[in-house]
C-alpha cells in the first residue's frame, strides 16, 4: 500500500512512524512535512488546503490511501475531492467536519444524539453580550467563563477564567474580528481525550489520553495547541471509556449517519468526568496532537491496514487492536514566547534522536535543523508505567538544545502522584 500524509506536525511525524511499522506499507510521501519527516517520507511541498494540488500528489505518487491529519483541509473539503478522485481517504467529509468546524453544528448533533454537553450559547452581537456572560460564570453558579471563537483556532481561540472583565475583553475581542463567540458552562472534573476510527456507525476506540492545554506548569498561562499528553490513564476505569463509547461515541456517529453527514476517519471526542459522568467538551475531526504522539507509540496494531479499513468501509471486520504494555508520555518544546507570536529561526541541536518528533522545525540550505513555529517538538518517552515513561521523556527533552524554548515539567506527574480522582 502506497500512503500519502498529509500535514506538518508531530501529529503526522507519529503517523509516519507508525505507519512504518505496518508491513503492508510499500511507500510513503508527505505534504508539506517538516524537518524530521523528511527521512521517513518523499516530501512534497503543496498547497494542502486545495482539494486539487492534493489531488495531483495523491496521483504522482500513486497513493492508494490519503490520511489527511489537521482539521483545516477537512473542513475545506479536500477529503471529498480526494474519493471523488477514486483514491481512498481517512478524513471526514466537508459535511460531517462540521463538528469541529462550527460548534453550534457540534452542539445540535450532541442535542439530538442525547448526549451529555456543556450548555451553551452563542452570542454574534456585541449588544448581547453582557447580559449572556451573566448567565454563565460564577454569578450563575459555574467556577468559571469558558469563552470559545466559534471556529477553528487551534485551542488557541478558548479562554477558561473566573475573572469577569478577561471574559469579556475575550469575547468583544473575537466579536471585533467578526468572529461569533460561544460560551459554555464550565465542566469540571478530570479530562480524557478519546480518539476514535469510526466509519459511518462503526467506532473504534483506541486508548484513552490526557492532554495539557495550558502554557504552564500547574495548569497555569493561556491554552494552546496542547503541552503534553500521556496514555494510557491509570486512573480511569475500562468500564468509563466503555461508557464513552457507547453513550456518547457511537449516538453522535449514528446521529451524523441519521442526517446524512456520515463519518468516516477519526472522530476525537474530548470530555470531562464530571460527577454526573462522562460529558463532552468538544468534538474534533481528526486526531489531537500531542496526544496522538502517545497513543500511537503504543500501538501494535499495523495502522495502514486498520484506517485503510476504515477508508474503504471494511472497519467492521478489522481485527480487535493489540497494544503494547506500559505508557508513553509526550513533552512538547515550544518556542519563546508561544503561545503568542512565538520566536523563530534558532538552531536545533539534540533533534535527531529516536523519540523526538518534529514539528515546527525546518532544515536550512547549511544543514542546520531550525524553528519554524510555536510547538517546536515533540518528545515522546515509553517505559513500563507512567513513572516510567516520564523519566525517559525528560531525559530525553534535556538532550535538547533551542535557545529560549521552554516546555512543562509535570505532564503526567498528579496521575503518577495518584492526585487525579474521579
Ligand atoms: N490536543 C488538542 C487538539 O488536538 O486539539
Amino acid at each position: 500500500m502506497r500512503v500519502l500524509v498529509i500535514g506538518s506536525g508531530a501529529r503526522e511525524h507519529a503517523l509516519l512512524l507508525a505507519l512504518r511499522r505496518d508491513p503492508q506499507i510499500e511507500a510513503l510521501a508527505v505534504a508539506p512535512g517538516n524537518a524530521g519527516t523528511a527521512s521517513l517520507a518523499e516530501q512534497y511541498d503543496v498547497d494542502v488546503s486545495s482539494g486539487d494540488a492534493v489531488v495531483a500528489l495523491a496521483r504522482k505518487v500513486a497513493a492508494d490511501l490519503v490520511i489527511i491529519g489537521p482539521e483545516v483541509p477537512l473542513v475545506l473539503g479536500v477529503a471529498d475531492a480526494v474519493r471523488a478522485a477514486g483514491i481512498a481517504c481517512f478524513g471526514p467529509s466537508k459535511d460531517a467536519a462540521r463538528i469541529e468546524g462550527s460548534k453550534a453544528f457540534a452542539k445540535d448533533v450532541m442535542t439530538a444524539a442525547g448526549v451529555r454537553t456543556a450548555t451553551s450559547e452563542i452570542v454574534d452581537n456585541p449588544a448581547h453580550l453582557d447580559a449572556a456572560l451573566d448567565r454563565f460564570g460564577p454569578a450563575a453558579g459555574d467556577q468559571a467563563w469558558v469563552v470559545k471563537d466559534d471556529g477553528l483556532a487551534a485551542g488557541k481561540g478558548v479562554v477558561v477564567t473566573p475573572d469577569r472583565d478577561a471574559a469579556r475583553a475575550h469575547a468583544a475581542a473575537l466579536l471585533d474580528g467578526g468572529h461569533p463567540v460561544l460560551l459554555e458552562s464550565f465542566l469540571d472534573g478530570p479530562e480524557v481525550s478519546l480518539f476514535c476510527v469510526v466509519d459511518g456507525e462503526t467506532v473504534v476506540p483506541l486508548l484513552p489520553a490526557q492532554d495539557f492545554k495550558r502554557v504552564g506548569d500547574g495548569d497555569t498561562g493561556p491554552n494552546t495547541g496542547g503541552m503534553g499528553a500521556y496514555a494510557p490513564l491509570p486512573w480511569l476505569p475500562d468500564e468509563i471509556t466503555a461508557q464513552i463509547v457507547s453513550e456518547i461515541v457511537e449516538p453522535v456517529a449514528a446521529e451524523l449517519v441519521r442526517r446524512g453527514s456520515s463519518f468516516s476517519g477519526l472522530l476525537y471526542a474530548g470530555l470531562a468526568i464530571t460527577s454526573k459522568g462522562p460529558s463532552v467538551v468538544e468534538f474534533n475531526c481528526r486526531f489531537g496532537d500531542p496526544e496522538t504522539q502517545s497513543v500511537l507509540a503504543l500501538l501494535d496494531s499495523p495502522l495502514g491496514q486498520l484506517l485503510n479499513a476504515a477508508a474503504t468501509g471494511e472497519l467492521a471486520a478489522f481485527e480487535e487492536l493489540r497494544w503494547r504494555n506500559g505508557s508513553a508520555v509526550t513533552v512538547v518544546v515550544a518556542a519563546e514566547n508561544y503561545p503568542g507570536r512565538p520566536r523563530v529561526d534558532d538552531v536545533i541541536t539534540g533533534s535527531e534522536a529516536d523519540g523526538i518528533l518534529h514539528a515546527g522545525t525546518t532544515r536550512r540550505e547549511d544543514g542546520a535543523i531550525v524553528s519554524a513555529g510555536g510547538r517546536v517538538l515533540a518528545v515522546v518517552g515509553t517505559g513500563a508505567d507512567l513513572a516510567a515513561a516520564r523519566a525517559d521523556v525528560y531525559s530525553k527533552v534535556a538532550s535538547i538544545r533551542l535557545p529560549g524554548s521552554h516546555f512543562r515539567t509535570d505532564i503526567g506527574l498528579a496521575a503518577v502522584e495518584g492526585r487525579i480522582h474521579l
